[in-house]
């Protein structure tokens, strides 16, 4: 098979801004004045977010090409548990089988296409059976039995197997990739599990304590791009700014994550602790992004799944350690933070923000850097659009 053109990132390594950086790689004549100094540039232009074209591109070169989080080991911890999900507009299952292996697959019957599990759970039966005609696949994906085929000529089971799908583990988190041959995802994310263990040891025996959906009138880079940031929280956060120091700790850029520690000066209610604890936040390429409230065992997970141009749907996963999902009063802190703050602050803010986009009245903006990446740093915006540009480039 034709691998794609190496990307930027992986060509340059761990450095982003680095004279290797070739602009010819960017796609022409849609990028505006967009360029990689992210002290300089406009912002990415408006129609990336509009245009139904530019979107179906992104399906294949973003969303169908890499990693993406999909769950928790924890989800499929025993035999015959499994999710379903939607990842790059494509139905998947995620399956761990009665040798323990967990596999992924898209979930579409080799007979006509229907659709084969829903939802979550742990199946009772001894396969995945399709609810149209019966056939019934083992948790490996091989075809057990399909009724009727006996008098059915040249019918060979063994052509029928669930097509797989490439599924990866990091400190407990699942990811899919629905490229044929993506590079190994230790490659790709080489750092991001080792990063996240190191702040958060334990993470990989946590649960997932409470799952919230939202569908959102905006394109999914518009949520992103809200999350990459923390120059709005003094206005749209007035609760959250209170608590948190002016203060970037430390930022870490990678060229498939980034990490970014702030610190706190008092916690929520619910949430004492000591004046700088800090406050931890990841963001991963494509559409994940995690952060850590200070004061409780917690791992708050967002990722934006694309649902046409100009909507997504929001998952909500918040960790916490396992036996403490019901009771502890901290982790109902969080989620109520959570739900009744932070996202209901946010999700305003970026409809308002794709509406705009949609008017003749704005194309480009800029990204509010300074070369000492202070709190308010708008640098990691800048990274994840040159990241957008540079898959589409990739994908020609
Ligand atoms: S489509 Fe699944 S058995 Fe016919
Ligand atoms: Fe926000």
């Amino acid at each position: 098979m034709e691998r794609r053109p190496v990307s930027i990132f992986r060509r340059t390594g761990e450095q982003i801004m680095n004279e290797h950086m070739r602009m010819d790689r960017l796609p022409r004549g849609e990028r505006g004045a967009f360029t990689l100094d992210p002290m300089t540039s406009p912002t990415l232009p408006s129609r990336y977010y509009t245009d139904e074209r530019i979107y179906r591109d992104e399906m294949r070169a973003i969303h169908q090409r890499s990693w993406c989080y999909v769950g928790h080991a924890s989800d499929i911890a025993e035999p015959g548990m499994y999710f379903t999900d939607t990842v790059g507009e494509q139905p998947i299952l995620v399956i761990r089988g009665g040798d323990s292996v967990a596999r992924a697959f898209y979930n579409v019957c080799q007979h006509r296409g229907h659709e084969l599990l829903k939802g979550r759970g742990r199946l009772k039966t001894r396969g995945i059976s399709c609810p149209y005609h019966a056939w019934l696949y083992r948790l490996d994906g091989t075809l057990a039995a399909a009724p009727m085929t006996e008098a059915v000529e040249r019918f060979d089971k063994t052509q029928f197997t669930l097509k797989p799908i490439a599924l990866a583990h990091a400190a407990g988190l699942l990811f899919v990739n629905l490229d044929p041959a993506p590079l190994p995802f230790e490659e790709e994310m080489a750092g991001f599990a080792a990063n996240l263990e190191s702040f958060l040891p334990d993470v990989s025996r946590w649960v997932v304590a409470e799952r919230l959906h939202f569908d959102i009138k905006a394109n999914w880079k518009v949520v992103v791009d809200n999350f990459s940031e923390a120059y709005h929280i003094p206005i749209a956060h007035p609760q959250l700014s209170k608590v948190l120091e002016q203060e970037m700790v430390e930022f870490v850029e990678r060229p498939r994550w980034t990490f970014n520690r702030f610190k706190s000066k008092a916690g929520f209610p619910g949430l004492e602790l000591v004046p700088g604890s800090p406050y931890y936040a990841w963001q991963a390429w494509p559409h994940l992004c995690m952060l850590s409230l200070p004061g409780s065992s917690n791992l708050v997970v967002l990722r934006m799944a694309p649902n046409g141009v100009a909507a997504c749907a929001e998952r909500v996963d918040i960790y916490t350690p396992a036996g403490k999902a019901e009771s502890d009063p901290k982790l109902l802190a969080v989620r109520d933070l959570f739900m009744h703050m932070f996202n209901i602050e946010d999700i305003a803010i970026v409809e308002s923000v794709q509406r705009g986009l949609q008017s003749r009245g704005f194309d480009q903006g800029r990204y509010i850097c300074d070369r000492a990446t202070s709190w308010f740093s708008e640098i990691q915006l800048h990274w994840f659009h040159l990241q957008v540009l540079d898959a589409l480039a990739a994908e020609g």
